[in-house]
């Protein structure tokens, strides 16, 4: 019987350096401490940091009531105006961007100056997303899948640049570059999937397709682990999307010989040991 976990399952990079701001913060800085959003899409994170005083705001609404203390952006990122709000309100902030999003805001505002559209490729709803194109001028166009592409306000003669969400599916960002080529456009790519999830969802492929069943740890609004979980499904069947090891049913990895792990950026290396701890012990 075999369990393989995924090398690169949880806490990426980024989320890892945003939490630990946070919990800086809870010992060193300006009370009360915000965070604009939940640091992480963990519900027991969350709480646990809600327990130790710190306030998730769930809209600028919330933001623009503050008089004091300290907001955390997470590492998703915010666009300029909440910047400017949060320094016109004369309140703390502590920047958790990950580098490898203000490295895209920073593109944002180097590509309009140079004349170009920016054409974001990811889910113009997800708050990354809303972000970048809080950065951009007005004519910021966000596309997610190839079908968008025939009815684009887009004149021939524009120059455009493409970026991609860090958390898009490589082979999806590729079909869409390659569709955007085809139209003739004078066009810069910049691959900004983060290589975090790439790796991630490279290895999650590579495992699901070596073992018998699969399991897939993330919280139920990550958009990231939900992608992990359709390239798990194609190719092993028996996928299995859980939030904790509550969620895993025994009898679903009872009858195979070998269960792969992985886990989604936002999940707490305590709760993938769970999990391999118990599918573990079930097998001796
Ligand atoms: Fe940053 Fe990549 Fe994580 S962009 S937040 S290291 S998935």
């Amino acid at each position: 019987m075999e369990v393989i976990v995924a090398k690169t399952a949880g806490f990426c990079f980024g989320v890892k350096r945003a939490v630990e701001q946070v919990y800086h913060q809870i010992e060193y800085g300006i009370k009360p401490i915000y965070t604009l959003g939940p640091i992480i899409h963990n519900e027991e994170v969350v709480r646990d940091l809600e327990e130790k005083g710190v306030q998730v705001l769930h809209s600028e609404d919330d933001l623009k009531k503050l008089k004091e203390g300290t907001v955390i952006i997470r590492s998703h990122g915010v666009g300029k105006s909440v910047y400017d709000q949060i320094k016109a309100q004369g309140l703390e902030l502590v920047d958790a961007t990950c580098p490898f999003v203000k490295k895209i805001h920073q593109i944002m505002q180097d590509q309009n100056k140079e004349g170009r559209r920016v054409v974001i490729i990811g889910d113009e709803n997800h708050p990354e997303v809303v972000g970048i194109k809080g950065w951009g001028d007005d004519k910021t166009l966000v596309v997610k899948s190839e079908k968008q592409l025939d009815g684009l306000p887009v004149e021939k003669s524009e120059k455009l640049c493409i970026v991609s969400q860090t958390t898009f599916n490589y082979n999806k960002f590729k079909d869409i570059v390659e569709k955007f080529s085809k139209k003739g456009y004078d066009i810069i790519t910049l691959n900004t999937i983060c290589n975090a999830t790439q790796e991630r969802q490279v290895e999650a492929e590579r495992i699901a397709s070596q073992v018998e069943a699969m399991i897939v740890i993330g919280g139920k609004s990550s958009s990231n682990t939900r992608k992990l979980y359709e390239i798990c499904q194609r190719e092993c069947k028996n996928t299995y999307y859980i939030q904790t090891l509550d969620d895993l049913d025994p009898e679903s990895v009872n009858s195979v010989r070998s269960v792969g792990i992985t886990a989604g950026a936002s999940t707490p290396k305590k709760i993938i040991e769970e999990v391999h701890t118990n599918v573990r012990i079930k097998r001796v």
